[in-house]
């Protein structure tokens, strides 16, 4: 959002007394710009910031974080308890000595590098290529989104030869939540994950398939 939306939402939540949630999944790989700062810094009593290792670190450890009202905590804190019975303190800590000795913010600021690299050759293998699909959503985070040209378009058929070929990519039907509106046909494509070495050989064998 522009600075003028992002004060008049903390305006209308001041006005309204209602809490805004801002989840910051992977607002750390933001590649065309400097990253804004966050809503939560506007107003801290109205904005719930939640962040997340899912993006930076790995999904798997399970390791996020909320920076809420001090009146919230207690409540949060007990609603947390009960709906897992904690997160490893042996794994928070771990987290807590990465984020104190800077190798948190190195490794943000490595991969960023690293993932930027990954997204330019995205851009440019799909504007090379002739069949007219429309990459969006790439200015930040670990995914694209590609949209598929023409009537005729069957983003399942090209998931499923794609699986064929040992690249995984989803159809954004299977993120899709307004049924009876049909789907868009189009594909994810996540480039976070593929190693080094796999990536480039594997966008390749997407964009002869497309
Ligand atoms: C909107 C949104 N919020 C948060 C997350 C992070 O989820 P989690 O930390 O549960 O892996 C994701 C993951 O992709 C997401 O898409």
């Amino acid at each position: 959002m522009s600075a003028g939306r992002r004060i008049a939402l903390v305006k209308w939540a001041r006005h309204h007394r209602a809490f805004v949630i801002e989840d910051d999944y992977d607002g750390e790989f933001r590649y065309d710009r400097q990253p804004v700062g966050a809503l939560q810094r506007l107003d801290p009593e109205r904005v719930i910031y939640a962040g997340s290792t899912s993006k930076t670190l790995a999904p798997g450890l399970r390791l996020g974080w909320l920076s809420a009202p001090g009146a919230m905590i207690g409540a949060l804190a007990a609603a947390k308890e009960h709906a897992d019975r904690g997160t490893s303190i042996l794994d928070q800590l771990t987290l807590a000595g990465f984020i104190r000795g800077g190798a948190f913010d190195r490794h943000i600021r490595r991969m960023r590098g690293t993932y930027r690299r990954r997204r330019d050759e995205l851009v440019q293998l799909v504007a090379a290529h002739p069949g007219g699909a429309r990459l969006a959503g790439i200015a930040a985070g670990l995914h694209g989104v590609l949209y598929l040209p023409g009537p005729d378009a069957d983003a399942e058929r090209l998931r499923s030869r794609a699986a064929g070929n040992s690249v995984a990519v989803e159809t954004l039907a299977s993120y899709w939540r307004h049924p009876p509106d049909p789907c868009p046909q189009g594909l994810v494509i996540g480039f976070g994950t593929p190693a080094g070495h796999a990536y480039r050989p594997a966008l390749r064998a997407l964009m002869r398939l497309l």
